[in-house]
């Protein structure tokens, strides 16, 4: 059985697929969702599985010890919607076991700054004919770790922002859950 936590700054749609896909799974337990925010729904998506939560401050994200005691026992990290940058002990600790979710085909439409709704905007207003995207293997530059898996949607003329980021949300919700059973097969 390999533990897994969850980092997540939003909503949390993608943390309640990951934790209903993983409910008596004999391979993967997620037994922490944690975030920088304390007012972020993941919390609740997590108070509401049962699913232990943590709220940690900017500093306590820099804090080796704080960090790495908040993270004990976990196998795997999951970057879901976490708009922070992971600190290097983190990176270092955990070498190939910090996983994250990105809503377009990097290596476009990456990078600082580049998340949720904006990445959308972006993709539009460069007029790109396909968007869609990327679970990676996070290291110290922002979305440009090792690529595990994409999968692509058209961006059709009529796109908003919006009505994208539905299309590409409903790939992240279906594919997320399986690579990260698939990433912790192969721990
Ligand atoms: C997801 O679309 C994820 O790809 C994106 O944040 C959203 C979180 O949604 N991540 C990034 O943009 C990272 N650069 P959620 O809170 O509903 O899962």
């Amino acid at each position: 059985m390999k533990n897994i936590a969850i980092l997540a700054s939003g909503t949390g749609t993608n943390a309640a697929k990951i934790m209903d896909h993983f409910i008596g799974n004999p391979e993967v337990f997620v037994s922490l969702v944690a975030s920088n925010k304390e007012t972020a729904g993941v919390l609740d998506e997590a108070v509401e599985r049962g699913v232990p939560t943590a709220v940690f401050t900017n500093d306590q994200l820099n804090d080796e010890e704080f960090m790495l005691n908040m993270l004990r026992g976990i196998d795997l990290i999951v970057l879901a919607g976490f708009m922070r940058k992971v600190p290097t002990f983190l990176l270092e600790e955990f070498e190939d076991r910090i996983v994250n979710i990105h809503p377009a085909l990097l290596p476009k439409f990456g990078g600082k700054g580049m998340y949720g709704k904006k990445v959308h905007e972006a993709v539009i207003e460069a007029g790109e004919k396909e968007s869609g995207i990327t679970i990676h293997l996070v290291n110290e530059e922002y979305d440009e770790g090792k690529i595990l898996f994409q999968e692509s949607v058209p961006v059709k003329q009529t796109d908003t922002p919006e009505s994208l980021a539905m299309r590409v949300q409903k790939l992240e919700h279906e594919h997320f859950p399986k690579i990260i059973q698939k990433l912790v097969r192969s721990l």
